[in-house]
Parts: structure tokens; sequence; C-alpha cells
């Protein structure tokens, strides 16, 4: 099949990566980028870091409020999918990119695939979750990466053309994993950064969802991280758009808390995999501590990753904002009496099993899974 793939974030990027070579050995993939981010290190940095292709369609549409930057997309995506005639259009995940281009593919009439269908947090609050209905609702192919995905799914009316092919991060964390489970990783990282960092003696933070650029949720995570930091060196990998928002509502950071700008990928899963405990919004970094076995704090009312959780044994836990809570948590799941012991011992023992879900989309794709289903 000819299949145009749609990214523009830093995760979809990463998603790409893991997708990519399963994709091509068996498809012709047309690459387009949005450019939602723009940034090197949001963006950029990656296509070296990961060996992305360079996109065949880089539509540079940055960012902007939500109707803007998508109206932005929509507009570009058209004549690049009317001159490209694809069989298919697929686009991951929840962003604004993904919604542009599953909207302006079924518009077209052009079969839509979705890579992590399926996820709901049932807070229509989230711009991810408009995002994701939206884009399940237009899919031919609904590629679930959970059990619960596929439940959503069926809750909502939609069975035809789901196949729950696990999670595509998952290989790419696998495989990367093995490589930096060494301290040597952890100490190549700590000497760029200059910082000192040992195993199980620092946490590892980032925040960037909208919800969580508030300045009353901004002075609340602050609190948060401050308390970590009182224990031990927390490192925060800064989104630029939480950067700017903390600027904007003059909410200072402590000054334990070191901020670096955005990581690599495979720094970040170092940082993940040898800290004490990890405190994130991000999706992607949930799964990541998780498949790690890192104990995590989820600064997050909810999360659509509820296997995450439920599967953790205890040591991912959704503490939204509540500092108290966080505190107990953190206290409870990484105390620095034995943080590093179990640091080291969680990166020797490290071993986690590609999903597969790269073949598994790829060969769907090509047998036509689904093809009969209409596209809505
Ligand atoms: C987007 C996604 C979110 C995803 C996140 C991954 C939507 C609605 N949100 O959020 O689901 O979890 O990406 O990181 O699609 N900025 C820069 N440089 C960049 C990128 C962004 O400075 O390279 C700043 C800009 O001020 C921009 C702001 O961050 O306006 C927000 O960026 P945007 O892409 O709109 O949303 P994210 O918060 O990154
Ligand atoms: N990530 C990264 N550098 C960072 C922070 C995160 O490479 O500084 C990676 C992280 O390891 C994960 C992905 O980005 O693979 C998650 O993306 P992000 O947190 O931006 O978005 P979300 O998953 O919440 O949509």
């Amino acid at each position: 099949m000819r299949i145009v793939s749609v990214v523009g974030t830093r995760p979809q990027l990463i998603k790409a990566a893991a997708l990519g070579p399963a994709l091509r050995a068996v498809h012709e993939e047309v690459f387009v980028d949005t450019g939602q981010h723009y940034d090197e290190a949001m963006a950029g940095a990656f296509f070296a870091e990961l060996s992305l292709p360079q996109p065949d369609h880089a539509l540079g549409v940055g960012g902007g409020s939500h109707a803007e930057q998508t109206a932005r997309m929509l507009l570009a995506l058209e004549p690049v999918l009317l001159a490209e005639r694809p069989d298919a259009v697929l686009v991951y995940g929840d962003t604004n990119s993904t919604l542009a281009g599953a909207l302006t593919a079924a518009k077209l009439g052009i079969p839509v695939a979705h890579v992590e269908a399926g996820l709901r947090s049932f807070d229509r609050r989230m711009p991810e979750e408009l995002n994701r209905v939206v884009a399940d609702h237009l899919a031919r192919w609904l590629f679930a990466p959970t059990p619960a995905a596929v439940a959503n799914l069926a809750a909502e009316g939609v069975t035809e053309g789901v196949l729950q092919v696990g999670d595509l991060m998952a290989d790419l964390a696998s495989r990367i994993g093995r490589e930096v489970r060494d301290p040597a990783a952890l100490a190549e990282v700590a000497a760029r950064l200059r910082l000192a960092l040992a195993p199980g003696g620092y946490a590892f933070a980032t925040v960037h969802r909208a919800e969580n650029r508030d300045p009353d949720a901004m002075r609340a995570w602050a609190r948060i991280l401050e308390d970590a930091a009182a224990t031990r060196p927390v490192v925060l990998a800064l989104h630029p758009g939480t950067r700017a928002a903390l600027e904007g509502a003059g909410v200072a950071l402590d000054p334990r808390v070191r901020v670096v700008p955005p990581q690599g990928y495979r720094t970040t899963l170092t940082l993940q995999l040898h800290a004490a405990a990890v405190l994130t919004d991000s999706g992607g970094v949930q799964r990541e501590a998780a498949w790690l076995r890192t104990p995590c704090l989820v600064l997050r009312d909810r999360t659509e990753w509820v296997e995450a959780v439920a599967e953790s044994g205890g040591r991912m836990v959704v503490v939204g904002l509540d500092r108290a809570r966080a505190a107990a948590e953190l206290a409870r799941l990484a105390p620095p009496a034995d943080a590093p012991r179990l640091a080291v011992e969680r990166a020797a023992g490290f071993d986690l099993p590609p999903a597969g879900a790269g073949e598994a989309i790829a060969a769907a794709l090509a047998e036509g899974q689904a093809k009969d289903r209409p596209a809505r």
C-alpha cells in the first residue's frame, strides 16, 4: 500500500521511528510532518537520533490556538493528500496533528489508520480526548494498544476494524532500554548535563499537559517538585510551552529542581530507568516508567493508560496535584535509604520484551484487515 503517515509532535516522531522500519518493509511510506513541534530539541534532533527519514512534506505549521493550528494543518494537508493519492493515511495518538490528518483524509474519502486507538480519559476538557474520539470515529483501521482501549471502542459501538496490536512505544523502549541499563549510561548523561546523578539518587520529571499550564496548577506541581527535591535532586526536562507558561505567570521553581531542556529519547529513557522515581503528566513517560518498573507519580487527575497503573503492583499512582498524597506516595515508593539499591537492581534486571506492534500494524494493513468497514 501507499501510505501517508502524518506526524507533528515529539511523541509522534518517536512512534514513527518505532513503526517506520516495519511499515516500510511492506509498504511505501510518504512521510508528512505538520511541524506542530519545531524546536530542534522537540523535533529536529529526533530525526538523527532515531534515524527517521526526512519528511517528504514539511508543512511548517508551528504553534497557535487550537483552531489556528488545526486549521493551518487542514489547509496544508489537503493539497498534499490530493497530490499523493495514498491508499491510506496513518495517524498516531491524540494531538492536533492526529485530528487534522484524520479529518483531511476522511473528507477526501481516503481510509484512515489510527495508531493508539480507543484510549479514553473520559475527560473532554482535555484537548487530547476530543482528538482521539474524532480520529477513532473516522478511522477504518483502529490499532488499539490495550484491552481497555478495545473495550472503550466497543462501548462506543466501534468494533469493526479494531485490532489489538500492543504498544508501539514498548518496542522502542525494549530495544533502547537494553542499551542504557548499564549505570555507565547514566554517568554519561550526568556528565553531559553537568549534574551529580547516582542510580536511585535523583527523581526525573516532565510536565506539559495543557491543564498543568494553568497558573494555579503550575504553583501546585511546583510545590510537589519542591517537596521531592528536599530529599534528592529532581531533574525536570522542561517542555518549551511549560517554560513559557511558568515565565508568563511568574511561577518560580525551587532551585533544587534542576531544569534542563527537552532531552533526546535515549537520554530520557536513561534518566527514567536509573531514577528513584518519575513524576510526570506525560502519557508516553508514564508508560515508559511502567515498563522500566520505576516508581511513578502521575501528575494528572486521571489517565487513559489504566493498565499501566493497574499492572504496576502499586508502583504507579495517579496523585493529580495533591501535595500531601504526592509526598506520602514518594516516601512509600522511593524511601531514600532503599532507592539506590532498588534502582540498581531494577536496571540490572531490565528485560522488557518487544510488543511486536509495528509488525502487527504493517501486516494488518497489508492483509487489508477490516477492508470492508466503510469510512465513517
Ligand atoms: C502537544 C499535544 C499533546 C502532546 C504534546 C507532546 C495537542 C493539542 N497537544 O502539546 O497532546 O502530549 O504535544 O509533547 O496537540 N512550543 C515551542 N516549541 C516547540 C513546540 C511547542 O516553543 O517545538 C511551545 C509553543 O509556545 C506552543 C506551545 O509550546 O504554542 C504548545 O505547543 P503545542 O504543539 O500547541 O502543544 P503541546 O503543549 O506541545
Ligand atoms: N521524551 C523525550 N525527551 C523529553 C521528554 C520526553 O524524548 O525531554 C520522550 C519520552 O521518553 C516519551 C515521549 O517523549 O517517549 C513522550 O512525549 P511527550 O511527553 O512529549 O508527550 P505525550 O506522550 O504526553 O503525548
